[in-house]
């Protein structure tokens, strides 16, 4: 039975889609565009598909059974997941895990969580087995946005404050979709899906000088300064995304709930791998990266 993995070139896609194969499942791909369709490792089928574009779904979710759904970053987030559920529905698919977040109180501030509710309340209407994971803020995105800032500048520049948030690793993400995708137990469910310990802005700048032997400064929590720099990268309405997003975790953070990483580990299969771990992971590679002028 084919597994359809929506937004596969991303961070968490493509995660899913390598653990997937890893379990000898076959993988069908979704991607916007043909060059990345034909880009996917060996063994899996890449499909073209828009969920801007519902007319280009009937073709992608074709024959497929279990669904991988995630909604990206973007205004159109809830009708792009609806729109993906409608196709699932029409296709027959048999069970739908979706990516969402933690929508813990005051999590309604923030644009990409509040849009997530709508397709959460249609797939749960949909008649279609589903499975709802709930990961925290993943640890990969300090490999993909932070390595400058790090290695360059010492300083950690996230604005996480101090509360704390269980951040997760990617990898852990991917096994809890392989599980939840693969076993009917889980049918029905909502997960969280966090790391071992509460990081804060501060901790995390600590565990990097740690591993660097050298100082590593938290950037701090001026959220204006933060959008300043960061509409140089993004555009406007994501700038204003995330920094609703990073004012929640500073005042509320984004903790595991009593008795969460237990319940959780149902459908990751193991307790949570390390923040501490991926940082002793990820500075060796940043450094034979920047070694060889990448
Ligand atoms: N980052 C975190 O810390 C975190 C934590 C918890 C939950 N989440 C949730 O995870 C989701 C994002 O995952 P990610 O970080 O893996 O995303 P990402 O790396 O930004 O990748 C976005 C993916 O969405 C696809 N995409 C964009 N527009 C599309 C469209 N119109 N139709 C079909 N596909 C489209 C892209 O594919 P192409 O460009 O190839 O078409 C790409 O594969 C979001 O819902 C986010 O809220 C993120």
């Amino acid at each position: 039975m084919t597994v359809l993995v929506t937004g596969a070139t991303g961070l968490a896609g493509s995660e899913v889609v390598r653990a997937l194969l890893r379990r000898g499942e076959r993988v069908r791909a979704m991607t916007r565009y043909p060059s990345k369709a034909h880009a996917f490792p060996p063994g899996v089928e890449g499909v073209v598909g828009d969920l801007d574009k519902p007319s280009t779904l009937a073709l992608a979710f074709s024959g497929v059974r279990r669904l991988f759904l995630i909604t990206p970053l973007s205004q159109r987030e809830t009708e792009q997941g609806l729109a993906a559920v409608e196709a699932a529905r029409a296709a027959g698919v048999r069970r739908l895990v979706y990516l969402s977040v933690p929508l813990g109180p005051g999590s309604e501030a923030i644009p990409h969580y509040r849009s997530k509710v709508p397709v959460e309340e249609a797939i749960r209407a949909s008649g279609i087995p589903y499975v709802i994971l709930r990961p925290n803020s993943f640890f990969q995105d300090d490999y993909l946005w932070c390595r400058a800032a790090v290695m360059t500048y010492g300083v950690y520049p996230q604005p996480l404050g101090s509360v704390g948030l269980h951040r997760v690793d990617i990898r852990d993400v991917a096994d809890a979709a392989v599980h939840a995708l693969s076993d009917p137990v889980h049918e029905g469910r909502e997960y969280p899906v966090h790391g071992p310990e509460a990081l804060t802005g501060p901790g995390i700048a600590e565990t990097f000088a740690r591993h660097l032997g050298r100082p590593v400064h938290y950037a701090g929590d001026d959220l204006e300064g933060w959008a300043r720099q960061a509409r140089h990268m993004m555009p406007d309405w994501m700038v204003q995304a995330l920094k609703a997003m990073y004012r929640h975790f500073q005042t509320r953070g984004q903790l595991a709930g009593p008795g969460e990483l237990e319940r959780q580990e149902r459908v990751v299969g193991h307790p949570p791998r390390s923040y501490e771990a991926f940082v002793a992971e990820i500075v060796p590679l940043w450094r034979r990266e920047m070694a060889s002028g990448r």
